[in-house]
């Protein structure tokens, strides 16, 4: 530290930005640590003494003799009494080379990360599958996004407050890794009452979302490289979480009734459990025929498997009352309800629930234990008196409103815009229209178009297993306004006729 340049070096260091928010002392040991670890200190080299820096600093010498501590604990310098502090000697190449990595100077071709490295083949295939990116923002024509803007906030806060106070001990310790008792009787009653559901408080098991609950699903339900039937078309989601567990997903076709039966019934792969979207088939919108119901039900009963029931969205089904849930028909126990609020509330509540055979409680409640824990206690505290106190029913009564009059706006713009480039199909419920491309025209083509106006069009063809059966757009409208809707229908319009 003997030449003025090295002592500017070390002024500049402790104003780092990286260092702002640390104390004086603990910017001066970071400082200097910098300095032995780029080599600009060497081993064996002699720093100043705490009082001379201190003076050249002009900072108290207390503030250096910390910083001095602190390095001497960590073993970058030693400090011998009488001669003073030197920097360690033993600090070897390799220490030294992680500082140069840090100033992103390249590690030798050798010893370079590459992505995906030290991963099993189930992370490098969780990796390659590229996740699930979800809409952090609102852009149309976003699938599967309620409308955040006018969410009872003001209420939700209140109810939280109230949570806290009435709760304080008991919130700020763990949980029930099934879910908090309050919360699992409000659903259990609201789904008897509006979902035409057979369940009890104790079946409901408390989950961060439904694609926790599919997740949990293939890891207790499939072994690696067993089958598990899926719909197809179907939810990348659920796809890409029976996979993570390494399942082979099998398609089993969709028409116009929902889920083929037929094709079920003849399945000879050994799968136990089939994934279905009764009320609303996700992308499709078609609600499942009672008749393919009873024979959903009679295959897993007399074949001993699963039903996996994802209800996403049925609270928004337009013309009359929605379909009631497989659930509510099964006697035999052999289906998982899946729910969640990212729909009737907003997503980033992460939260949904399953209700479960009585017999897979225990299973389901034990891995969820594993998997995280449990759900944080105030958010279930304050949906369950966001239910109770009827805010729920009205909000969802609200949006359903709503997004009945989105989505005629958005059916009359594609009929007035798009006219003799797509076909909407008029599904009586959910979120979004499938909209099925003419001959002549291209998904790929489409969505490129589409991309260079600022509009990202969700295709049909990747919700497919396999070839894709259908071009198309899947063009979500509850999160947009009449006038929004309108708008970027003529921008896609437009795009398209260049
Ligand atoms: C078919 C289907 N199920 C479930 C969900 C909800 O998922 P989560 O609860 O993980 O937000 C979605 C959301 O897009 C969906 O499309």
């Amino acid at each position: 530290m003997a030449t003025a340049f090295e002592l500017d070096t070390l002024k500049i260091r402790i104003n780092d930005s990286e260092f702002q928010q640390l104390d004086l002392h603990q910017r001066i040991q970071r400082a200097l640590r910098a300095l032995i670890l780029e080599g600009v200190l060497q081993p064996g080299a002699k720093l100043p003494a705490t009082r001379g820096l201190a003076t050249s600093l002009g900072v108290a010498r207390d503030t250096v003799e910390n910083a001095y501590v602190q390095l001497h604990r960590d073993g970058y310098i030693v400090r011998r009494g009488g001669s003073g502090s030197f920097v360690c000697e033993r600090l070897g190449p390799e220490l030294r080379g992680a500082a140069k990595r840090r100033l992103k100077v390249q590690a030798p071709e050798h010893l370079q990360l590459v992505p995906g490295e030290g991963l099993s083949q189930r992370g490098r295939m969780i990796f390659d599958s590229g996740g699930v990116s979800d809409q952090q923002v609102v852009k149309a024509f976003a699938t599967g996004l309620p409308e955040t803007r006018n969410f009872p906030v003001a209420v939700w806060e209140r109810l939280q407050r109230q949570v806290v106070k009435d709760y304080r001990a008991h919130i700020l310790l763990h949980g029930d890794s099934q879910g908090a008792e309050p919360l699992r009787k409000s659903i259990a009653t609201y789904l008897n009452l509006e979902r035409g559901a057979k369940c009890s408080p104790e079946q409901i098991l408390i989950l961060s979302s439904t694609r926790q609950a599919l997740f949990l699903c293939a890891q207790l339900l499939v072994d690696a490289d067993k089958p598990i039937l899926m719909e197809n078309p179907g939810y990348f989601g659920a796809r890409k979480a029976f996979q993570a567990a390494e399942a082979r997903v099998l398609p089993i076709d969709v028409d116009g009734a929902g889920l083929r039966t037929d094709v079920l019934l003849a399945d000879r792969s050994g799968a136990q459990c089939v994934y279905v979207t009764p009320s609303h088939q996700y992308p499709t919108g078609v609600t499942l025929s009672l008749e393919r119901r009873l024979a959903l039900i009679a295959w897993a009963a007399q074949k001993r498997k699963w039903i996996i029931e994802d209800d996403y969205d049925s609270e928004f089904h337009y013309e009359g009352q929605p379909t009631a849930c497989v659930q509510g028909l099964d006697t035999y126990h052999r289906t998982l309800y899946v729910g969640t609020f990212s729909k009737t509330l907003y997503p980033g509540l992460r939260m949904g629930y399953m209700v479960l055979p009585p017999e897979l409680v225990k299973p389901f409640t034990y891995a969820r234990s594993v998997m995280d824990g449990h759900t944080p206690q105030t958010l279930q505290l304050t949906l369950a008196r966001f239910m109770d106190d009827g805010h729920y029913n009205a909000h969802v009564r609200a949006m359903r409103k709503l997004y009945a009059e989105r989505r005629a706006v958005l059916l009359d713009a594609i009929g007035t815009h798009l006219n003799g480039i797509v076909t909407a199909l008029h599904p009586p419920g959910g979120l979004q229209i499938p909209c099925l491309l003419h001959a002549g025209w291209s998904e790929a083509d489409t969505l490129k178009q589409a991309a260079s106006v600022g509009i990202q069009l969700s295709g049909l063809s990747r919700l497919y297993a396999g070839e894709a059966k259908q071009e198309g757009w899947l063009l979500g409208y509850s999160s947009l306004t009449a006038h929004e809707i309108e708008s970027a229908v003529r921008r896609l319009a437009k795009a398209l006729a260049q």
